[in-house]
């Protein structure tokens, strides 16, 4: 299983939402990390054959498929990030139309929607209807509407938002279980929800493919350049200013921060071992340097 985006660009008017990108995804999770706006829906929805490229080529086992979108298309669990659900469907209800639009069979689509709601703690609200569901509930419906046709290419847009941390781990654990044989795809902004679970992190942000890297190599980057010191609010609004802040505690003998920066930042900083959120911070809002 493999799909490639080669030369890949997005353009909507004069905007230009991705360029050139090149990416190879094999079976298992890779992580599409970057800020709002780096163009991680847009790349999902080309990869979900939803739009089309501008320029470049989208490959799925060999076949292109701006020429055949189905080879692609029946394979696909696709979750959007402005994905809704119909309010009056129960859970039930909702994933057997699913499963019809998909064009499973029903037989196969109630055992399957059985298991899924059981996966996706939804068993006991199977029956009550979805407008009444929190975010995170609807958020596990559909999740479970792209896993209908048991997909063998897995595309979720910001799954996790909405959802709480007890649900997010239900979450990473699920996808953990199924990414053996499939090739996995999630977006986020969240650090902590692919560091454990997406053993490729591709790194976007303003229509650039900045990194496509293992957690490991992306802190490695960082190397050196994360410096904890203690300073007086006064000193800390001066560094902000000049280099990114990865964190600040307010403690009874001054603030501890961790700095992000080539060189010492103040006399007193030392340097500390990088964290995958500083790595993320490092390419995103990387002042002054
Ligand atoms: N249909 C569209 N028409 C015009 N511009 C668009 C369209 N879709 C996306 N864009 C622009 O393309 C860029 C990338 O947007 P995209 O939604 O892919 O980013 P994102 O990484 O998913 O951001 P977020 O984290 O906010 O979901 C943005 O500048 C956005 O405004
Ligand atoms: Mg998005």
């Amino acid at each position: 299983m493999r799909l490639e985006l080669r030369d890949v660009t997005k353009m909507y008017g004069s905007k230009k939402a991705l360029q050139d990108i090149n990416l190879v995804f094999d079976s298992g999770v890779t992580g599409l990390l970057g800020p709002n706006g780096a163009g991680k829906s847009t790349l999902m929805r080309l990869m979900a054959t939803i739009e089309s490229p501008t320029s470049g080529t989208i490959i799925y086992n060999g076949e292109d498929i701006a020429k055949k979108p189905n080879v692609l298309r029946r394979e696909l669990g696709y979750l959007p990030q402005d994905f809704g659900v119909y309010p009056n469907m129960t859970p039930v209800e909702f994933l057997e139309y699913m499963a019809a639009m998909k064009g499973l069979s029903m037989n196969s689509a109630r055992k399957r929607i059985d298991v899924l709601l059981e996966n996706l703690h939804l068993s006991d609200v199977r029956k009550r209807k979805l407008g009444g569901f929190s975010g995170g509930m609807k958020q596990r419906v559909g999740i479970a509407q792209a896993l209908l046709n048991d997909p063998a290419v897995l595309i979720v847009d910001e799954p996790t938002v909405g959802l709480d941390p007890e649900e997010r781990i239900t979450f990473r654990n699920l996808l953990a279980s199924l990414s053996d044989e499939k090739i996995i795809i999630l977006s986020t902004h969240i650090v902590t929800d692919i560091e454990s679970i997406a053993p490729r992190i591709a790194f976007l942000t303003g229509g650039h493919l900045l990194a496509n890297l293992s957690p490991e190599e992306l802190i490695q980057k960082v190397e050196g350049k994360v410096w904890s010191c203690v300073v007086s609010a006064g000193k800390l609004s001066e560094l902000s200013e000049r280099y990114t802040i990865s964190n600040a505690i307010q403690r009874c003998d001054g603030i501890h921060v961790k700095v992000i920066a080539e060189k010492q930042p103040v006399i007193n900083a030392e340097p500390i071992a990088p964290d995958l959120e500083d790595a993320y911070l490092f390419y995103t809002s990387r002042k002054g340097e």
